[in-house]
C-alpha cells in the first residue's frame, strides 16, 4: 500500500522514481529467486539476500512506501529479562519488572526474518550472560550470517565464556563500565566489583591474544552521568590500559533526570573535549556523543548528515539495478529517519517497535506484541505503517520530535 497522496514525499524527477520503482520490481524478483538460484554456495545465497533486501528497504525509503516487502535489517533481541545487579540509572532499579530469560524456541519464531537481516542484537533490559541458551542462540544466528554483539556487565564473564565467545566469532563485545575508580563504579553499578569486572576485561583481551585473533572488538561502554562525568578521561586511559579497541559513551536516558548530564553543559562539554583529546593521543576510538547546546538546556540534537550515499552492494546479483542512483538528500523533503525501515527492537515485555526511542504505538496503533503476532506480521502492524505515514509526511510524533538518535543513514 502506498500512502496516500497527501503523504507522500515529494521526492524528485519522474525519471528518477520510475528507476527506482522498477529497481524495487527486479529487487522483490530477485529475493524471491535467491535461495533457488543454481550454482551458488548457502552462504553466498544468505549474503545475496541480505544485500538485495538492504537496498529493497532502501529503495522503499526514498518512493514513500510504508508496507514493506523488505525485511528488518537490524533486531534486537531481549534474550535475557533479568539480572543480577541493580544500577542506579536502570530500568530494573525504577520499577521495571524482570521477565524470565528467553528460551532458545522463542529466538527460533524469528528465523523467517534471520535470512535478510544483516545483526541481531540479543541485549534487552537484563543481562545476556545469565541466559545460558545463549551460545545456542549465538550459534544459530551464525548459521544464518547474522553479526552479533552484546552489551555485558562481565560479572560473569569467565575465561571459559571469554574463549567461546572467541571461537565462535561474535562481532563485537560491549562491557559497561561507568566509572574508573572502585569508588563510583560501586556506586552506579550496584552488586558488581570493580576488580572483577575490570579484570574480566583484561582476561578477555588476553584471550583473545593468546588464542592469536584480533576479533571479537571489545568495545568499553560507559553511561555519561553527573556523578561519573568527571572520571570520563580516565575511562579513556583506563579502556586503552585494558586493551579495548575503543570507548562507546551515552548520555543517560532522562529516566532519572537528576542524574542527566544536561544539568550542566558547560561541565560536561569541558569534559568530553579533554576526553577527544587523550583519546586522540592514546589512538583509542572514541565514540561520544556531540557537545551539548550552551547554557540552553535539552535542546534535540541535529539529525545526522542527511547523505543517503549508500552504495548498491556488490554482491548483489545482476538483475539488481545497482545504477539506481539513491536521491540526493536535498530532494527527501518528507523524510525523517530511516529506523522503520530497518530495524525492529523487541522490548522486555513483548512489545515491538523500531528503535529505542518509541515503545509501543502512534496515534493509538499499536506496534504489536509479539505474544500475540508472527515476528513478520508486526514488521507492517498498524502501529508500523502510521509511524511510517507520519515521518513521510513530516509529522512526527513527540517521542520522534525529542529524538537524538534520529538518523537519514539507511546503514547503522
Ligand atoms: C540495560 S544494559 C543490558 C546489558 C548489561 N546488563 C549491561 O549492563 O551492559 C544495556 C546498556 O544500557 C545502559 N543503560 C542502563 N540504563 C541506562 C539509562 N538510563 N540510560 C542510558 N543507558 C542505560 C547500560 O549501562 C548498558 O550499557
Ligand atoms: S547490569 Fe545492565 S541490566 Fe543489569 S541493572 Fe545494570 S544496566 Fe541494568
Amino acid at each position: 500500500m502506498n500512502p496516500p497522496e497527501t503523504l507522500a514525499p515529494d521526492l524528485d524527477s519522474p525519471s528518477r522514481a520510475q528507476a527506482r520503482s522498477d529497481g524495487i520490481e527486479q529487487a522483490r524478483q530477485a529475493l524471491a529467486k535467491v535461495f533457488v538460484v543454481p550454482n551458488l554456495t548457502y552462504p553466498q545465497r544468505l549474503q545475496h539476500a541480505k544485500d538485495i533486501n538492504a537496498l529493497l528497504a532502501l529503495l522503499e525509503f526514498q518512493s514513500g512506501i510504508v508496507e514493506l516487502e523488505s525485511r528488518p535489517q537490524l533486531i534486537d533481541l531481549p534474550v535475557a529479562g533479568k539480572c543480577n545487579l541493580r544500577c542506579t540509572m536502570c530500568g530494573l532499579s525504577h520499577g521495571d519488572p524482570s521477565y524470565p530469560n528467553w528460551t532458545l524456541a522463542e529466538v527460533q519464531r524469528f528465523e523467517p526474518l534471520f535470512k535478510t537481516a544483516r545483526s541481531v542484537n540479543p541485549t534487552g533490559a537484563g543481562e545476556p550472560l545469565s541466559n545460558r541458551d545463549l551460545f545456542s542462540m549465538l550459534e544459530l544466528f551464525f548459521g544464518y550470517g547474522l553479526a552479533a554483539g552484546f552489551f555485558t556487565n562481565a560479572t560473569l564473564l569467565t575465561a571459559e565464556k571469554s574463549e567461546r565467545l572467541i571461537r565462535l566469532g561474535i562481532t563485537q563485545l560491549n562491557i559497561s563500565i561507568d566509572g574508573a575508580t572502585k569508588e563510583t563504579f560501586e556506586a552506579i553499578r550496584h552488586g558488581a566489583k570493580f576488580e572483577t569486572v575490570v579484570g574480566n576485561a583484561r582476561a578477555f583481551v588476553q584471550k583473545r591474544r593468546e588464542l592469536g585473533r584480533d576479533r571479537p572488538a571489545l568495545q568499553i561502554g560507559m553511561v555519561l552521568m553527573q556523578e561519573n562525568m568527571h572520571e570520563l578521561v580516565d575511562m579513556v586511559r583506563l579502556a586503552a590500559d585494558i586493551g579495548a579497541n575503543g570507548l562507546y559513551t551515552m548520555f543517560v536516558s532522562p529516566l532519572v533526570p537528576e542524574k542527566m548530564c544536561a544539568r550542566d553543559p558547560v561541565r560536561t562539554n569541558r569534559c568530553l573535549r579533554e576526553a577527544r583529546k587523550v583519546a586522540a593521543e592514546l589512538k583509542l576510538h572514541f565514540h561520544a556523543p556531540a557537545d551539548l547546546p550552551e547554557p540552553k538546556i535539552a535542546a534535540p540534537l541535529p539529525v545526522e548528515s542527511a547523505s543517503l550515499a549508500a552504495p548498491a552492494p556488490a554482491s548483489v546479483p545482476a538483475a539488481v539495478p545497482q545504477a539506481v542512483a539513491p536521491a540526493p538528500a536535498a530532494q527527501l523533503k518528507g523524510h525523517y529517519c530511516t529506523y522503520p525501515w530497518k530495524q525492529m527492537v523487541v522490548w522486555n515485555d513483548g512489545n515491538v517497535s523500531p528503535c529505542c526511542r518509541i515503545r509501543d504505538q502512534v496515534d493509538g496503533l499499536p506496534f504489536g506484541q509479539i505474544q500475540d503476532s508472527e515476528p513478520e506480521a508486526l514488521w507492517n502492524s498498524a502501529g508500523m505503517v502510521r509511524l511510517r505515514e507520519r515521518l513521510l509526511a513530516g509529522k512526527p510524533p513527540p517521542d520522534c520530535v525529542a529524538c537524538p538518535i534520529r538518523t537519514l543513514h539507511m546503514q547503522s
